[in-house]
């Protein structure tokens, strides 16, 4: 039979024993301890500081959803927009979802603004990336290059000056 003195007595000796070779490795979990740190500490500092730049738009980038816009405030024809919106390593406008349509059409207010869309007499709508595009939505007018404003988009030729949106995935 185990008496409860004997059962105590043993696990307090169990006990010590631990604590004792605890003791003596100290200096071991120590180690362990700041080597384990300098590895993760890096680690979160590198991912923390990553952060910002890709979870947000930077400067005049506005972000909606998976995309960065730019909403010019100076006014250019089709062709040197969409070479501007190519320096900022990004695209004359593309609209994918009803939902950036009905975003951008809020956000053009009275202006009219580029977007990049446009096709060669006789060939069908082109999105700048090459992509024929098979437009969701309609395009009025018989002109080769498309622009926006709150109403619908339109199309015109690509002489005129107006105002531009650039578009940009967030990752
Ligand atoms: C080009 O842009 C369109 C519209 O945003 C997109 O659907 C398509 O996947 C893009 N194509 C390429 C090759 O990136
Ligand atoms: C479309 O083009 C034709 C001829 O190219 C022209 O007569 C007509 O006025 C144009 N329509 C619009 C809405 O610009
Ligand atoms: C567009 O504008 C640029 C610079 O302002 C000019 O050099 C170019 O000739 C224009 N292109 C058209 C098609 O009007």
């Amino acid at each position: 039979m185990i008496t409860p003195e004997w059962h105590d007595g043993r696990r307090d000796n169990w006990i010590h024993r631990t604590i004792f070779k605890l003791k003596k490795c100290w200096i071991i979990y120590l180690c362990m301890c700041i080597i384990l740190l300098t590895l993760v500490i890096p680690v979160v500092v590198a991912v923390l500081s990553k952060c910002p730049q890709t979870m947000e738009c930077s400067g005049k980038w506005i972000g909606v959803r998976k995309k960065c816009f730019y909403f010019s405030s100076d006014t250019k024809n089709w062709t040197a927009s969409k070479r501007f919106c190519s320096s900022q390593g990004s695209e004359l406008a593309h609209i994918d979802t009803e939902e950036d349509m009905e975003f951008l059409r809020r956000h053009t207010g009275t202006f009219m603004h580029w977007i990049g869309l446009n096709r060669k007499q006789g060939e069908s709508w082109k999105w700048t990336n090459g992509t024929t595009c098979n437009p969701w939505f309609e395009i009025s007018g018989n002109g080769s290059f498309a622009f926006l404003n709150a109403d619908r988009v339109h199309s015109s030729r690509g002489f005129i000056d107006i105002k531009w949106i650039c578009s940009k995935p967030k990752f």
